[in-house]
């Protein structure tokens, strides 16, 4: 999968070098490609935002430098991509989107900051591409940065090859609508504290249904939202 990432901050991806997604790019699993949107300007201040049309309080990032940077990446492109672009005002990202993505060849994300990028941008890359404005949670921060980073995790452990044992994707958190259970290793007792004994009976049944319920428990007090009313 090729993964294109657009920010006036490239080292916020260096982290992407390290850990699985890092072992991931090594093996040539994840072609993962960062630009420097200020590559595509070309005053002497390198400009990426000015102040915005009709008032108000902060900066917008102008369309030049993005029209060219989506240019440059959709140029080499087979396919055409999906560009993402995190925004608190994007519809919320969850694990099924990450499912849907890890099966797409071509991703774009654009990372914006200040109060955003000029709308007309948007209105461009979906003449190149299918187009999402993807939200992490119902918080801001201060750019697309993060929140990319945490999409391209979420997705890139999804790309087969990617996590050695497919089977420990699969009994995660929302994978099946609730919250995982709670999980235990060695010693059985530590500091007064002990493993709920059905895990130690090697009886599979018993286990397999004391975890569902757990499951439904910690899902009924923590997230509520996720059960069916
Ligand atoms: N950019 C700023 N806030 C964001 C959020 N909550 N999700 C995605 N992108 C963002």
């Amino acid at each position: 999968m090729r993964i294109d990432v657009v920010s006036i901050f490239p080292a916020f991806f260096d982290v992407l070098e390290v850990s699985l997604l890092g072992k991931a790019r090594g093996a040539g699993l994840l072609d993962i490609r960062v630009h420097d949107l200020r590559e595509h300007t070309h005053d002497r201040h390198r400009t990426v935002d000015d102040t915005p049309y009709g008032g108000g309080a902060g900066m917008v990032m102008k369309p030049e430098p993005w029209g060219e940077a989506l240019d440059a990446i959709t140029a080499d492109a087979g396919e055409r991509p999906v560009f993402v672009f995190p925004s608190p005002a994007g519809e919320r990202f969850t694990q099924a989107q990450a499912r849907e993505m890890a099966q797409l060849p071509h991703l774009v994300f654009g990372c914006g900051r200040y109060e955003g990028i000029d709308e007309r941008v948007f209105s461009y890359a979906a003449t190149l591409g299918d187009v999402r404005l993807v939200s992490l949670g119902d918080y801001v921060l201060n750019g697309g940065e993060v929140a990319a980073m945490a999409m391209i995790e979420a997705i890139g452990r999804l790309v087969p090859g990617v996590v050695g044992n497919p089977a420990s994707l699969v009994e995660e958190s929302h994978e099946d609508g609730l919250l995982e259970y709670p999980s235990y290793t060695k010693p059985s007792s530590w500091r007064g504290y002990d493993v709920p004994p059905v895990l130690l009976s090697g009886n599979h049944g018993a286990i397999a249904g004391w975890r569902r319920e757990q499951q439904i428990e910690r899902t009924r007090e923590r997230r509520p939202d996720l059960l069916p009313d």
